[in-house]
């Protein structure tokens, strides 16, 4: 409507009615409802009008650029909170098959892309609506015109779709190089300490610096060929309006008034079309970006761990494996193959065996972060994939071999294992694993924050942190993969008592290499390259002879581990 109103502004100006008897027909109707109208009036009626268009069209502008920023940093959340649940209950067989780096930057980059896809898409719809509305006016003024001017639009438009053809691929080429420089880093923090110790610093800096040349380059690539589409396509388009303008002049004069409405309208659609170029180009490139995205969000093609539906609240017989087997994903050899065992309620179970045997795995089969690939484990008669899940893992507490240290205080990381912990009940656990001293000592004691990854403290006082964070859970089910492994010996005889009492009336499940913990098992497993070879108390174990028994007495001998 601004523009319209400006045909019979132009017409005031003329001051005369005579010249619009060539105009067509829009012209004169809109020049119909000032007839009346004294001329100077019409000015200003015209002009206030102008202003009142403007200023609508402008509140409607920002009304939908606030609707839009709300809509964007919402779906830009929505996004990041999608992937990351996914990242919680995707089974961890997926996660293992990924690389860190790559799934931190479709949550961190890729996301916020996606979310810039988007905005752009809808931009590319209200752009194509104008783009209409200018088109069905040119087409009122002048159909001939128009049905030209679009045809040779058309062909500027392919011109620079021929030029820049390249930016999908160039887009694909940056989500790759974002994922690998993303990568780099991750791997840059994570192994700071292998890289100075062994005085790769220089080597890491090359890798990083190609890695990261690669991403500037590939963004200057696009970025160039992004940009050439504005000035290409206004520098074409303004050739195009002024042949159009001397040509039709140049064969009659009289046609000036509608011409120049025509051109005006002509030249504000000259934006637009350039707004969608960009958009439709910019699309493109971050067509990879939201690819990436979808099909990380996407539930249908990834493995996940299905919760049972039978409440879980009293392990009353205890955990049965029935010739069970299990591959991890990309193995040839069975991590644990046709394995029966039995794990007792309110016992203590010693899971033994050299390294690589199956031990943890046996763990992370109970856990359910991996189904068994055959065979069938029973908790109690039930299968347990027929309990609920997070049931079952409530009954749970695990000391991981790799204790992880969340970067806030030691009040919190210990209080991790049970929420609703009070800060009586995390010290009283904390003096049960012998961390209570060492706390204390700690420049804020428990509200001492232990940073990244617990880098301030030494391996066995994190072992100790963990070890109460089991404890305060209050677990039906402890299991303890080598958790003193780390410690001094006498630190691992003071929890080796509290352990002791811990494991009244519980089911324990201890996974270590020292005889001291072996020895106060009730039962003990013996596992070698993935098999059970020998099961039973102690001393069924040495009167059997075999390796248990063998390694027992090396073990006694030379007092070292097992
Ligand atoms: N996440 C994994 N993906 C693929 N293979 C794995 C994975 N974890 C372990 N393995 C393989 O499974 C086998 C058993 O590993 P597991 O961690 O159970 O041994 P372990 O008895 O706990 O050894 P250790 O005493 O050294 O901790 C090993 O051969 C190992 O290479
Ligand atoms: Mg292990």
């Amino acid at each position: 409507m601004g523009i319209s109103l400006f045909i019979p502004l132009l017409q005031s100006l003329a001051q005369t009615n005579s010249q619009t008897s060539n105009s067509n027909f829009v012209v004169r109707d809109l020049n119909q409802i000032f007839i009346h109208v004294s001329p100077n009036e019409r000015l200003i009626i015209i002009a206030l009008c102008v202003v009142c268009c403007i200023f609508l069209k402008n509140c409607l502008g920002y009304s939908n650029a606030i609707l839009f920023a709300w809509l964007n940093s919402r779906i830009g959340h929505r996004l990041r909170s999608g992937i990351y649940q996914q990242f919680l209950s995707v089974s961890y067989s997926f996660l293992e098959s990924q690389e860190s780096g790559k799934l931190m930057n479709v949550l961190a980059s890729e996301t916020w892309r996606t979310s810039q896809a988007l905005a752009t898409l809808v931009g590319l719809i209200i752009t194509t609506s104008t783009i209409t509305v200018y088109v069905v006016l040119l087409l009122l003024i002048s159909w001939q015109l128009t049905l030209t001017v679009c045809i040779l639009m058309l062909v500027i438009s392919l011109s620079i779709q021929f030029t820049t053809r390249s930016v999908k691929s160039l887009g694909e080429q940056a989500v790759e190089a974002n994922s690998v420089l993303a990568t780099r880093m991750w791997e840059g923090f994570a192994g700071m300490k292998v890289i100075r110790a062994f005085g790769r610093e220089s080597y890491e800096q090359e890798r990083f610096n190609n890695v990261s040349k690669k991403v500037s380059h590939t963004f200057l690539k696009l970025d160039i060929l992004s940009g050439s589409v504005g000035p290409l396509s206004e520098v074409l388009s303004v050739i195009l309006l002024m042949c159009i303008l001397v040509i039709a002049l140049l064969q009659d004069r009289s046609y000036l008034p509608t011409l120049l409405t025509f051109i005006f309208i002509l030249y504000r659609l000259q934006p637009q079309v350039k707004q969608l170029d960009g958009a439709r180009v910019s699309l493109m490139a971050l067509t990879s970006a939201v690819d990436e995205v979808m099909s990380l969000v996407d539930r249908t093609n990834k493995p996940y761990i299905h919760s049972g539906d039978v409440a879980f609240n009293n392990l009353k017989q205890g955990i049965y494996f029935e010739s069970v087997s299990f591959l991890y994903n990309g193995l040839e050899n069975p991590a644990v193959s046709d394995i029966s065992i039995g794990i007792t309620q309110g016992k203590t179970t010693a899971i033994v065996g050299p390294s690589g045997a199956g031990k943890s795995t046996i763990i992370g089969l109970i856990c359910r972060f991996y189904d068994v690939t055959s065979g069938k484990i029973y908790i109690d008669d039930l299968p347990l994939k027929e309990l609920n899940l997070s049931d079952w893992r409530n009954q749970i507490a695990i000391v991981s071999q790799d204790v992880y240290m969340f970067s806030t205080t030691v009040l919190e990381n210990i209080g991790y294992g049970e929420l609703n912990a009070t800060k009586n009940e995390i010290i009283a656990a904390a003096k049960l694993a012998n961390a209570h001293e060492f706390i204390s000592q700690l420049p804020q004691g428990y509200d001492t924050k232990v940073g990244d990854r617990g880098v301030r403290l030494s391996g066995g006082q994190r072992q100790r942190i963990a070890l109460a964070r089991a404890i305060v859970r209050n677990p039906q089910i402890l299991i303890l993969d080598e958790a003193t492994n780390a410690l001094d010996s006498i630190s691992e005889h003071l929890i080796q008592e509290a352990l002791n009492t811990l494991s009244q009336n519980r089911t324990v499940i201890v996974i270590a290499h020292r005889l001291s913990t072996i020895e106060q098992a009730d039962r003990i497993i013996v596992l070698n390259e993935g098999r059970a070879i020998e099961q039973g108390n102690l001393r069924q174990l040495l009167e059997l002879d075999g390796m248990f028994a063998q390694l027992y007495r090396l073990q006694y001998c030379n007092a070292h581990t097992f």
